[in-house]
């Protein structure tokens, strides 16, 4: 099941930290007990606690922390607090159980943009990550720039499907290296459209179409190179933008025939607990449950 805060948050244009902790805290329990109901599932039938310990924002990480460890003590279960970054990736596991690493991963979110290698020994290592605004927030301001509503990635999305791709040729962000950065192309699209005044419902296609392009263009580009320096046997794209129809269209064009190409289902792409089951489930094979009490690491990385 899927419960969404982004109506509470739609007036405000962009998530409320507080509204947000608030929403975890009143609907986390309920959320649970009708997941298991869903399941069939009997608390007797659970063997162990998952959680996202990081990274996110604090008020909300508690909750489910708390939450969590209250279940697990009471319970008598283990539990066990996991990367949500590193789930965009393992979420791949659920299409595929028998993935395994090496592989090079792009997980592309609203706080990140990391180009990753899970690597043979289980570790994780970032070697490309944003200079400036994450993939999701360079949707997500482009999209208020457009005056399209909250959440901005599938506003744009969606309103990209009528436009002309080539109708504007955005700038591509340049970083050095393997890293990205997107606050160019924001600029350059808010330049645009103030040069422009008022726009047509088709002026408007166009330009979402295009800055859509830019954007699935320079990350493509970065998993490419990282493909050519070191080819690995299987590439996995991870994260809310991972939903983007373009990006999953234009990844297979382009990166189908460098590797075997796993881009989890869309449901699975923007954050839920089905791939924190699943990152649990790497982790707790890597070095089993965690000692209680722990905390909430709002930065925490992909381990
Ligand atoms: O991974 P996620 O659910 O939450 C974070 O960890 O941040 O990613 C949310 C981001 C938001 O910026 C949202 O606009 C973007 O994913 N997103 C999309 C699409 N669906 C969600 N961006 C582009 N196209 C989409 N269809
Ligand atoms: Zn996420």
């Amino acid at each position: 099941m899927i419960r969404s805060q982004d109506a509470l948050h739609a007036p405000f244009g962009g998530v409320v930290p507080e509204i947000a902790a608030r929403a975890h805290l009143q609907t986390l329990i309920p959320v649970v007990e009708r997941a298991l109901e869903t399941a069939s599932t009997r608390w007797e039938q659970v063997d162990a606690v998952a959680v996202t310990r990081g990274p996110g924002l604090v008020g909300c990480l508690l909750v489910g922390v708390n939450i969590a460890q209250a279940i697990a003590w009471a319970r008598r279960l283990p539990v066990i607090g996991v990367s949500h970054l590193a789930a965009h990736i393992y979420a791949a596991q659920l299409a595929e159980p028998d993935l395994k690493p090496p592989v090079l991963g792009l997980v592309v979110s609203g706080g990140h943009s990391d180009l990753i290698r899970w690597q043979a020994d289980g570790s994780i290592a970032v070697i490309g990550r944003t200079r400036d605004d994450a993939a999701g927030e360079a949707f997500d301001k482009g999209a208020r720039i457009l005056g399209l509503p909250f959440p901005g990635g599938p506003a744009i999305d969606k309103l990209a499907a009528d436009g002309n791709p080539k109708a504007v040729n955005f700038p591509r962000p340049r970083a050095p290296g393997l890293d990205f950065s997107f606050s160019g192309v924001k600029t350059a699209l808010l330049y645009d459209v103030r040069k422009r005044g008022e726009l047509s419902p088709r002026q408007r296609a166009d330009l979402a179409a295009s800055y859509q392009e830019a954007i699935v263009d320079a990350l493509l580009q970065r998993v490419e190179a990282a493909q050519a320096e070191q080819p690995v046997p299987t590439i996995v794209v991870g994260g809310g933008v991972a939903r983007n129809r373009r990006l999953r269209q234009a990844a297979q064009e382009r990166l189908g025939s460098l590797a075997h190409l796993v881009i989890p289902a869309p449901e699975l792409c923007t954050d839920n607990a089905a791939m924190i089951g699943a990152a649990a489930l790497v982790e707790w094979e890597r070095r089993g449950p965690d000692p209680a009490p722990f905390d909430a690491d709002p930065s925490l990385g992909f381990s």
